[in-house]
């Protein structure tokens, strides 16, 4: 991107250089001087048409305020049908995790483009004086994940290991593509949060803990998502997707990682630290916001702000106001029922602080009834109601809805892996996140040639890699054919290797000594949100939670064969125990559906050279304790941390301290 003498630029150019030099040199404990003493201006590239803002100003004026609320209603496809959605006027709708056209888990490319259609024809042949298209939000976070058969990318976390800007706009490039041809043009994604405690169930959606690399993948995923091209008329072409910057703002910084917890962080800290992602998206053209779950509470300063779905001064005066947003803000869903005083259909609290699309999946007639009430009652404004609807009219007319049916403007075929593309970006990008963390006696690479056994749980199970928000919402209740043309481990060490490999589930009744070497997959089970999280006090050891891998470990480790031990999760997590029986350590986060990623890196090419060296380094600190909130003392390998053949180093035996009765006793 050019840079010019533009505001623009230069607060990119500010936030480059004062993160940089914050964060260099301390990898792990940053120093965190202040940048902003308030919430910067963004300068918008995304320019104002005057011809646009007339045509929004006189539709409106047109419009019953039952259709006004109608607009500012987000219901989900389980619970309303396109008769429902013509007859209240319904301006949005998404499909949440795990809720596909008709309820077909296999539904195919064609069932989604005609659900969208329906939604879409129905939306313009209401009774209103002008016809005001529907939009269909969805989670597509890595790659389209409710879609069957599609390539699923790693989650956040292992891109953020890959510290490779150029691969997170190819994937967000794909992926706008891929839900476009489902005739869906909104996108739930990119997740902004700078995590700080790996409890949080919800950290592989972080990229990094470092507000800079999050900033930089900011700009990049919305580029990739909405393109580049921006006029003041339009932002994206038929096939790119409008992006939502979530969840606006501190979701990665809850006391003690607690899903929709609260962040205690000063207003200083909420401004430089969790909102770089925002400046990010901004600068890029980004034209929705999601609002987070999570509340504030400054507790230096003594002021209790609670829930973000109810924050005016944030929502409304900071990123309306300061930093210059003139898209829409959606709140998330159901979220508003947790503002104090609010009901799941009923907030005007949210409306008031500035939330303009309200995503009530389920109780979205109750909500427009509540709603309207509240605008004759004097309760929330006009003016606030007008503001909000012309924002929602405005998303839609840059993004294109208005010109062309979602349907017609972008080809089904654009959904589908025509030539492997994506399968071979994913592979790139699976290989580039991998992290070795441990590698004595040159344990890897392996030979082709060599003889190897597999064991663990995870080796052969797909849900193990693709992890939640992967065809269903937390990721379970999948199974093999859920992923037809997804690759294991397992399967990817079968086609590198041309020797003999086995598989043992549990290594039991195996001769080791029979092998050249042996990979063994620790994993989590998949989790998402409000499932996921590792609930201070308890452990954060990953064999407490998983003994079975551990067992496995024990069986093959010390026999005299080198193991290499490939971990998929969603975090961090403490593994000095698994580390100490394995010569070879890979973190390989939450991969996604291409396993041959993975054995890229494992093994040497078939010229018998290692051409890929690992490239992945840590984007958080790594755990050394099963209690990591006891702060720095408890790091093993600081964020930035990652081995390369080039330039090896051995990792010493460590120490190991379970914690059988979880944290509580552990000094803070
Ligand atoms: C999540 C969001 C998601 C939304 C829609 C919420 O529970 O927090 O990230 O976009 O659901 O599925
Ligand atoms: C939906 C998700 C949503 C979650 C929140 C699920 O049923 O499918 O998309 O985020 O509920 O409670």
């Amino acid at each position: 991107m050019k840079k010019n003498l533009s505001r623009r630029g230069t607060l990119a150019l500010a936030l480059t250089l004062s993160f940089t030099v914050a964060l260099s040199g301390a990898v792990g404990k940053e120093r965190r001087p202040t940048l902003f003493n308030d919430w910067p201006t963004i300068q918008n590239p995304v320019k104002r048409d005057d011809a646009m803002e007339q045509k929004i100003a006189q539709i409106i004026s047109g419009m019953t305020l039952e259709q006004k609320v109608g607009q500012m209603t987000q219901a989900e496809i389980r619970s309303i049908t396109p008769e429902q959605a013509r007859e209240h006027y319904i301006g949005s709708i998404l499909n949440g995790g795990g809720a596909w056209p008709d309820m077909k888990k296999h539904a195919s490319i064609a069932d989604w483009s005609a659900l969208s259609e329906k939604f879409y024809r129905a939306s313009i042949s209401t009774d209103m004086k002008t016809q005001i298209p529907i939009i269909w939000g969805t989670d597509a976070v890595h790659g389209h994940n409710n879609l069957f058969g599609t390539v699923l990318f790693p989650h956040n976390i292992g891109l953020g290991a890959a510290h490779d800007r150029g691969l997170i706009g190819k994937i967000a490039s794909r992926t706008a593509s891929t839900v476009r041809g489902t005739g869906i043009t909104w996108i739930f994604a990119p997740t902004l949060a700078v995590v700080q405690n790996p409890r949080w169930g919800r950290t592989y959606e972080s990229y990094s803990s470092d507000p800079q690399l999050v900033h930089d993948y900011a700009v990049e995923f919305v580029n990739g998502l909405q393109g580049t091209e921006m006029s003041s008329g339009k932002i994206m072409g038929d096939n790119h997707a409008l992006a939502s910057a979530k969840h606006f703002i501190g979701d990665g910084g809850t006391y003690q990682g607690k899903d929709q917890g609260e962040n205690r962080a000063s207003l200083k800290d909420l401004i430089n630290f969790h909102g770089a992602g925002y400046y990010g998206a901004l600068e890029a053209g980004v034209q929705t916001v999601m609002i987070s779950y999570s509340s504030w509470n400054d507790v230096a300063a003594g002021k209790d702000h609670g829930k973000m779905h109810g924050n005016k001064e944030l929502i409304t005066d900071a990123l309306k106001g300061k930093m210059g947003f003139d898209g829409l803000v959606v709140s998330d869903w159901n979220a508003i029922e947790q503002v104090p005083g609010c009901a799941r259909a009923h907030c005007p609290q949210a409306i008031n602080a500035g939330v303009d699309l309200v995503m009530v999946p389920d109780d979205w007639k109750q909500f427009i009834s509540e709603t309207i009430k509240d605008v004759e009652t004097g309760v929330i404004p006009m003016s606030r109601i007008d503001d909000a609807v012309a924002r929602i009219l405005r998303v839609k007319m840059r993004s294109g809805l208005f010109a062309k049916s979602p349907i017609l403007s972008a080809p089904k075929s654009a959904a589908l892996d025509t030539n492997g593309q994506d399968r071979e970006l994913a592979r790139e990008a699976v290989r580039k996140s991998l992290v070795m963390l441990k590698n004595n006696n040159k344990a890897l690479p392996l030979k082709r040639t060599s003889r190897i056994l597999v064991v663990g749980e995870g080796a052969d199970r797909v849900e193990r890699q693709t992890g939640g928000w992967s065809m269903t919402w937390q990721g379970t209740e999948n199974e093999a054919a859920d992923f037809p043309n997804a690759t294991t481990l397992l399967a990817a060490v079968r086609k590198a290797a041309t020797g003999r490999v086995d598989y043992s589930v549990d290594g039991q009744n195996v001769d080791i000594s029979k092998y050249d070497a042996v990979i063994a997959v620790a994993s989590e089970t998949p989790y998402a949100e409000m499932k996921g999280d590792v609930a201070y006090p308890a452990s954060l050891q990953h064999s407490e939670r998983y003994p079975s891998d551990l067992a496995a470990l024990k069986t093959v480790s010390g026999k005299g064969v080198p193991v290499i031990t490939v971990l998929f999760s969603g975090r961090p997590t403490y593994v000095n125990d698994l580390l100490n029986l394995s010569d070879g350590f890979v973190a390989a986060w939450l991969p996604g559906t291409e396993g041959q990623g993975i054995a890229d890196a494992l093994f040497l090419n078939l010229q018998g050279k290692n051409s890929q060296d690992f490239q992945g380094r840590l984007p958080f600190n790594w755990p050394g304790s099963a209690c990591p909130d006891a702060g720095s003392k408890s790091i093993l390998f600081a964020r930035g941390y990652g081995l390369t053949f080039a330039t090896p180093r051995k990792v010493a035996r460590l120490s190991q301290a379970a914690a059988p009765n979880g944290c509580a006793t552990d000094k803070k």
